[in-house]
Formats: C-alpha cells, sequence, structure tokens
C-alpha cells in the first residue's frame, strides 16, 4: 500500500515513517510535485486534517493521510486549539505563543489541558479519522529544552516533567500523536490484510 503524508514538516515524516509497517510505503509531498502550502481553513482540528487529506487527494488522486494538532485549556475556553500554530500571530512563533498563553493564565487556579492530534486518512471513496489526546496541566514557567512548541509547559497527566524534560523516544511512547497514530496503523494494518 502506498500513501501520501500530507505534511512539509521533515521530522513528523520520519516519526511517521518509523512507526509503520513494512508494508506500508508513504511518499512525500514533494515526490508528487506538492510544493505549495496546503489550506487549513477549517474551524476544528478534525476539520483541519480532513482538508489538507482531501486536498492531495482531490487535486493528485493519490490516497492520502493527514494530521492537525492543538492544545486545548479549559480555563481558556479550550483555546488556542486549531489555532495553536498562529495564538500569537501569523508569524507562528512558539516562543511568542508560550509567552502569550502563560500571560493568559495568570491568576488561573485551573491549569487543565490536553494535546489532542487528528489524523484523517482518505482511502478509495471513504475518509476516516484517528483521535489521540492527552491530558496534562500547563505550568507556570518553561521547564526542559527538548521537544517543540508548547512543550516545556505541558506536564502530561501522572508524569514529573514536561515534555520538553523527555527525550523524543519517551515523548513518542504516550503523545497525543503517538495515540492517534497507532491508531491509523492498526487501521491500514487491518485493510493491508485483507
Ligand atoms: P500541527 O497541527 O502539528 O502543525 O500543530 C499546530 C501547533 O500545535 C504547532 O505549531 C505547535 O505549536 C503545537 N504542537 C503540535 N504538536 C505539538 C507537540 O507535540 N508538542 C507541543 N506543541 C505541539
Amino acid at each position: 500500500m502506498k500513501l501520501v503524508f500530507a505534511t512539509h514538516n521533515k521530522n513528523k515524516w520520519r516519526e511517521v515513517q518509523s512507526m509503520l509497517p513494512e508494508g506500508i510505503k508513504i511518499i512525500t509531498l514533494e515526490d508528487i510535485g506538492c510544493l505549495a502550502e496546503i489550506p487549513e481553513t477549517a474551524s476544528t482540528i478534525e476539520g483541519n486534517a480532513l482538508q489538507k487529506a482531501k486536498y492531495i487527494k482531490e487535486k493528485y488522486g493519490y490516497d492520502t493521510f493527514a494530521d492537525d494538532t492543538g492544545l486545548e485549556v479549559k480555563a481558556l475556553g479550550n483555546a488556542p486549539g486549531v489555532y495553536s500554530a498562529r495564538y500569537a500571530g501569523e508569524a507562528k512563533d512558539n516562543e511568542a505563543n508560550i509567552d502569550l498563553l502563560l500571560a493568559n493564565m495568570q491568576g488561573k487556579e485551573d491549569r487543565e489541558a490536553q494535546f489532542k492530534t487528528i489524523f484523517a486518512l482518505c482511502l478509495g471513496e471513504k475518509s476516516y479519522s484517528f483521535e489521540g489526546i492527552i491530558r496534562g496541566q500547563i505550568t507556570h514557567h518553561r521547564q526542559g529544552t527538548e521537544g517543540f512548541g508548547y512543550d516545556p509547559v505541558f506536564l502530561p497527566e501522572k508524569e514529573e516533567r514536561t515534555f520538553a524534560q523527555m527525550s523524543a523516544q519517551e515523548k513518542n511512547q504516550i503523545s497525543h500523536r503517538a495515540i492517534a497514530l497507532r491508531k491509523l496503523v492498526d487501521f491500514l494494518n487491518s485493510e493491508v490484510e485483507k
């Protein structure tokens, strides 16, 4: 089985490729000649993932999967959510995003939050989605230097270290993306066996 993974992010691509079984090969956007940004204009994480997968399927004809992730903070009405990448503006600046998040969380006792990833898959005529959630807390200040995005201020449930204090391997065992990806892989394995 050959599938396009609709991302320009090389780190994500490597992470996903390393988790896929041998029978499933992923093709890059570069391989199919898609160098442009893929539109992400939906108002939900699910909508964005599906929009990206559908865009490639419709434009290039390949079976495709795509992911979208957001950080949902309870005390902020689930913001930044689908707007996580551009929370502090179009520059998509991780440090500015964290600064704004910590400022908006000042004085809030309820620090509950969750990361949510959706993998959407367009296979043949059908589309599917797979969800991964990890709950945790927003810390009061940055801790750790590993990872990316909001990792330095996200303390996963039952853990004593933020994502940014874990190695990539440790994070990838428990992360929202890993949970959603395992569901996608289980589904693809069952399709390959059919
Ligand atoms: P994307 O949908 O994977 O591009 O993620 C949207 C935004 O969520 C990114 O710009 C990051 O700021 C944040 N994000 C996604 N995944 C993670 C993660 O695993 N840790 C921390 N932040 C993340």
